[in-house]
């Protein structure tokens, strides 16, 4: 009977020149060397022969051992090198063949009405002044001349903090007394800015209504500006935001921090002020609230109201947004639905 180990010895070596990938080596690798490959078995052997063999037998198969290794080693490395030529000569790779798809993000549907907003406010000479979201009751209210008590604080209920001088800002109209204070180097350089920014209301969450929205504030506070300056700015935003021909229309209204104060129509974009579903058959829809800076605003800005004066508007981007785009509810803005997100 021929030497078990020379059997398997000759017969891993001969099979081990047939390998030509690194799968058949790797399965040759398990059957020879592996846990319960033949090598493995050979050592097993060991406890059964006499006594006066076991020492020899164990050399010879810990030099089969490494001898095995080392030519598997060689192997590997010869099969690598030719992986790549072999694959191009045999063409199993398609370089032109598309790599795998990526998931790309994308931006949110208020991120780019906001952007439009900016890019066009700037066109117009207003910068961006970003106030904050977590703002002083004084500020939100009481300097936007709606002291404690006045009923005008009942249209907006609002999130406090534990502190009650702190609350989440129902608007970005505190952002006027901010800037005024910030850039008007008491009440001595004029201003021209936007405040975009998220708000915050506490209110029955319906399609309609969410408990954060975004606003647009615009502030200009200058010695000369007159209510005619502030028709003709939005009306030349709605012609470059909405369509070169726009028409708008000013309603009088009531901001205690404005007088006097207008609510902002502008033609239907989507009927051409014919009348449809969205405008309600009214031809219009309703872009802003605006006005002339209250003079109590004015002073609590710096301000002296018999020199200075100014214009302020607050426009929301979530309901031009639903206007486009025919969104029926403003609850999926913020739920983060990628089905409804993956669409813009
Ligand atoms: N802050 C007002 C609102 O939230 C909008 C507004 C801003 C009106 C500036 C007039 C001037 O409804």
């Amino acid at each position: 009977m021929s030497n078990p180990i020379e059997q398997v010895r000759d017969e891993a070596l001969q099979t081990l020149e047939k390998a030509k990938d690194s799968k058949t080596l790797g399965d040759w690798r398990s059957k020879y060397l592996g846990r319960r490959g033949a090598v493995a078995k050979l050592f097993g052997e060991i406890g059964a022969l006499p006594q006066a063999e076991r020492a020899a037998f164990g050399r010879q198969v810990n030099a089969l051992q490494s001898e095995l290794n080392t030519a598997f080693e060689q192997r590997e490395a010869l099969i690598q090198s030719h992986a790549l030529a072999l694959d191009l000569e045999e063409g199993e790779i398609d370089i032109s063949l598309p790599a795998h798809p990526r998931r790309r993000g994308g931006l949110h549907p208020s991120t780019r009405t906001h952007r439009e907003f900016q890019a066009i406010w700037a066109d117009m000479g207003f910068h961006v002044y970003q106030s904050r979201d977590v703002e002083e009751d004084d500020l939100n209210f009481t300097l936007l001349n709606l002291p404690p008590h006045h009923p005008a604080r009942d249209m907006q209920d609002t999130f406090y903090t534990a502190d009650s001088r702190v609350l989440l800002r129902t608007h970005t109209s505190p952002g006027q007394i901010r800037a005024m204070r910030d850039l008007g180097d008491g009440g001595s350089k004029p201003i021209r800015v936007i405040l975009p920014g998220m708000c915050y209301r506490q209110e029955q969450i319906t399609a309609r209504s969410e408990i954060q929205f975004t606003q647009v504030e615009g502030l200009a506070i200058g010695r000369n500006i007159r209510m005619s300056d502030l028709k003709g700015t939005i009306a030349e935003f709605a012609k470059r935001m909405y369509n070169p021909k726009a028409k708008v229309r000013f309603r009088a209204s009531y901001f205690p921090f404005t007088e006097p104060s207008m609510e902002v129509d502008v033609e239907c974009f989507l009927c051409s002020g014919e009348g449809c579903r969205v405008c309600k058959y009214t031809g219009w829809l309703e872009i802003a609230g605006s006005g002339m800076v209250h003079p109590t605003v004015l002073r609590n800005g710096g301000y002296d109201p018999s020199e200075w004066s100014g214009f302020a508007f607050g426009m929301g981007p979530e309901r031009i947004t639903m206007l486009k785009h025919g969104i029926q509810d403003i609850r999926y803005f913020w739920s983060n639905d990628l089905r409804f997100l993956q669409q813009f």
